[in-house]
């Protein structure tokens, strides 16, 4: 089996497809309402510090396991020490990434559902109008589970086509479009008028706002939005070569997906606060407060405001879809390599799993609002559950298991891709994988559940 895996083809083949894993609904949905609701510009800090302290780490750590092992998460887990407990850890990963996929596509459904309503012109309208759009539409049982079920069929098209053909070509295909795209719709939203509070409002902090939960969301938020914590990137690192540089990567990474999550707040806020729209609306920011944000910003020029939301629609579809091709690659090789079956049998494990998650998530958040679970619609909890609970215990166990348990030289050869010379960014990294991380996560949990 180990001779016909494949490997991404290039460098920036590399970049992009891990970029277009972090990169997606998390940067440009999740990203932009947590903002909102955490208080701006200082949320903004302390992600920005999760990122650097805890996150590129983090990847790193995931970027050893995978590329050593050149295999699947759950085999991977084995092989870099004895001691078959740690392939939990893989486990873990494929059920967290599962559950991701599940109700992430929920949420790239309505993407597709807007895309196609703003394409026939649907979303013309005042801002009651919209909201009553997006009430209708998410409370009617059959097409947000359609849109969702037609999103992860999407994926499974994409992954079955493999590593090479589907997901490193779809990933250069997409995320240079996305740039431009997001890059015009930031440009055309700053241009507006009263558009300064809305940077204001991400620049200038305010930490009044910051209690514990801050730091938790923001380190959820920066688990997610890097994919770390799933098994995700240790997943993609088994088909880097033996020359890519980890400690580079991960930092390139880093950087492309907190920038595209700023210029994302800097393509919502201002547009936001110039039509008076209150940026702290939650969830339904993009789909509620967008809509009608572009038709009056941009009322003054015709078609404008019917081209950006087409644009913006396009742009979220897509930065989803590099996204949940990672997600469900993870268990797709899982399955194939340690079932023995083909890749489009495993493939099709993970999308019906995923598909079930999907219609009950959607139903939780539209039709059905019964399907709770500790009080939250089960499409909350499962986002709750998954960021803030079993993406940052993966990813501590993780830096444990690499900075810990792992032997010194392996982990010392994988960083610094074979030389012997002595590394002072491998001691760094060796610290922040042996100390801050674990550290940090614990106490950030510990604080959050009433311990300290
Ligand atoms: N990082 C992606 C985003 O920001 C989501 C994502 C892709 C993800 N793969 C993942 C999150 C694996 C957690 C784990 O939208």
């Amino acid at each position: 089996m180990g001779k016909e895996r494949n490997n991404f083809g290039s460098k920036i083949g590399i970049v992009l497809a891990t970029a277009g894993s972090a990169v997606g609904l998390g940067n440009i949905w999740r990203f932009p309402f947590m903002t909102g609701e955490n208080g701006g510009a200082a949320f903004i800090l302390i992600y920005i510090g999760c990122i650097l302290l805890l996150g590129i780490p983090g990847m790193i750590s995931e970027f050893i396991v995978g590329r050593h092992a050149a295999t699947n998460a759950v085999s991977a887990y084995g092989k870099l020490a004895s001691g078959k407990g740690w392939k939990i850890i893989g486990v873990l990963g494929i059920v967290s990434a599962t559950i991701i996929l599940g109700f992430y596509s929920v949420v790239a459904g309505w993407c597709l559902q807007y895309l196609y309503a703003s394409v026939a012109g649907r979303l013309n309208g005042d801002s009651a109008y919209v909201s009553n759009y997006f009430a209708a539409f998410s409370g009617s049982v059959v097409m947000p589970i359609v849109w969702g079920l037609v999103f992860i069929l999407l994926t499974h098209l994409v992954v079955i086509r493999g590593v090479r053909n589907g997901i490193e070509k779809a990933s250069k295909m997409f995320m240079p479009i996305l740039f431009v795209l997001l890059l015009i719709i930031v440009i055309a939203s700053c241009l507006l008028p009263g558009a300064g509070r809305g940077i204001e409002f991400l620049f200038k902090p305010d930490f009044s706002k910051v209690d514990g939960g801050v730091f938790l969301s923001a380190l959820g938020q920066a688990f997610f939005s890097l994919s770390l914590g799933t098994a995700c990137l240790c997943t993609y690192a088994s088909y880097f070569g033996k020359q890519t540089n980890l400690m580079r990567s991960a930092s390139q990474i880093a950087l492309i997906d907190s920038m595209i999550a700023i210029l994302a707040g800097l393509m919502i806020f201002p547009a936001a606060f110039s039509v008076g729209v209150s940026p702290d609306s939650g969830p339904s920011l993009i789909f509620i407060t967008l809509p009608s944000v572009f038709q009056q910003a941009f009322a003054a020029v015709p078609m404008v405001g019917y081209v950006i939301s087409i644009l913006f629609y396009a742009l979220l579809a897509l930065a989803a879809i590099t996204s949940t091709i990672s997600m469900h690659e993870i268990g797709t090789v899982f399955f194939h390599e340690q079932l023995k079956l083909s890749r489009k049998s495993a493939a099709a494990i993970v999308t019906v799993v995923a598909a079930i998650i999907c219609v009950f998530c959607s139903l939780s958040v539209g039709a059905c609002d019964g399907l709770q679970l500790f009080g939250m619609s089960l499409m909350d909890f499962f986002d709750f559950l998954t960021a803030q609970i079993m993406l940052p215990v993966g990813a501590l166990l993780t830096c444990v298991y690499v900075g810990w348990v792992a032997p010194r030289k392996v982990v010392q050869h994988e960083f610094t891709n074979g030389s012997n010379a002595r590394s002072i960014l491998f001691t760094v990294y060796l610290f922040a994988a042996r100390f801050v991380c674990p550290v940090c996560i614990i106490l950030i949990f510990l604080n959050q559940f009433g311990v300290i």
